[in-house]
């Protein structure tokens, strides 16, 4: 079974970076040229990704524009001669028909996100990119996700250790490594306070769901937060299916949270040689 389709939750509220996000969708907040979502979708498309599902909700109407034809700025380009621009907003516009949105009508949890997508996905393996976690990486996460998959055929969720002072911000595993980067999931628990957590091994924004989800999901089952969480709904589906945890070769970054995105922002500029020439003594110097 191929994966063919991502699934882009992005109905969040964003109350972490109000007031940006009042108007501007969190994942259209640039980390040093580019938003949140194109990272996400130019990680799937170069995973071999062939439908894009964006699930949206209200004010998030720029999403749809970017990856949109603007024949008025590329016609203006074009005549001032400014190719390397134009060729930046093009390039960002995937092939007819690759994108599809459903809408999310109230920000009822990622969990009922992912839900609101199941009549796109239908009956077949999925992924789910949160686009608040970039990740640099040399191989693409989700490609390195795809190649567990087929080798396993079960779900299979990126995982990474994080401060043990943090469990409280994550879904948490309960696990036993099997070693080549794999782990079996023996349990999961969204958000445990740390005394509570079974580890430190933290869910990060990248799955690859078996479409059993859905029906579970469907129980529409409220956690932590009062949200529909779909680490509730893989905490069920174990009882059915195995579920793999995944320590993906990359750095993360936490653009849902303030430092983490400013850190991204230094991180990706540094690699930027017309930038990190002015960047780089500006830092030293503070
Ligand atoms: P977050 O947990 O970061 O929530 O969602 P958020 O609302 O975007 O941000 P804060 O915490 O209020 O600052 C992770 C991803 O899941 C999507 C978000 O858009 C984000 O990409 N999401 C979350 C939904 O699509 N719908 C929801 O109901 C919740």
């Amino acid at each position: 079974m191929k994966i063919r389709k991502a699934v882009f939750p992005v109905a969040g509220l964003g109350t972490r970076f109000l007031p940006a996000t009042k108007a501007v969708p969190k994942e259209m907040l640039p980390v040093v040229d580019k938003p949140l979502i194109q990272y996400a979708v130019e990680e799937a498309l170069d995973s071999g990704i062939e439908q894009i599902i964006f699930v949206t909700g209200k004010r998030k109407t720029a999403i749809e524009d970017h990856f949109d034809n603007d024949v008025e700025l590329e016609d203006t380009l074009n005549k001032k001669g400014k190719k390397d621009c134009l060729l930046d907003v093009t390039r960002v516009v995937p092939d007819p028909g690759t994108l599809i949105y459903t809408r999310q009508n109230q920000p009822l949890g990622l969990g009922h996100a992912i839900w609101c997508a199941r009549h796109v996905v239908g009956d077949e393996p999925f992924a789910v990119i949160l686009a608040d976690d970039l990740i640099k990486s040399n191989t693409p996460v989700l490609a390195q996700m795809i190649a567990k998959f087929e080798e396993n055929m079960s779900s299979i969720i990126a995982v990474m250790e994080v401060a043990p002072a943090d469990t409280d911000k994550y879904g948490i595993l309960d696990s036993e490594d099997m070693g080549n980067r794999l782990s079996r999931v023996l349990g999961l628990i969204e958000k445990p306070t740390p005394d509570k957590a079974p580890s430190n091994l933290a869910i990060i924004g990248r799955y690859i769901l078996t479409p059993e989800i859905f029906r579970l999901l469907d129980m529409k089952k409220k956690g932590a937060g009062g949200e529909i969480q779909i680490t509730d709904a893989m905490a069920m589906m174990l009882k059915e299916q195995s579920i793999y945890g995944y320590r993906f070769e990359g750095h993360r970054f936490d653009c849902g949270d303030k430092a983490g995105f400013q850190m991204a922002n230094i991180a990706y500029a540094l690699e930027r040689p017309d930038i990190k020439s002015r960047l780089k003594p500006f830092l030293e110097g503070l």
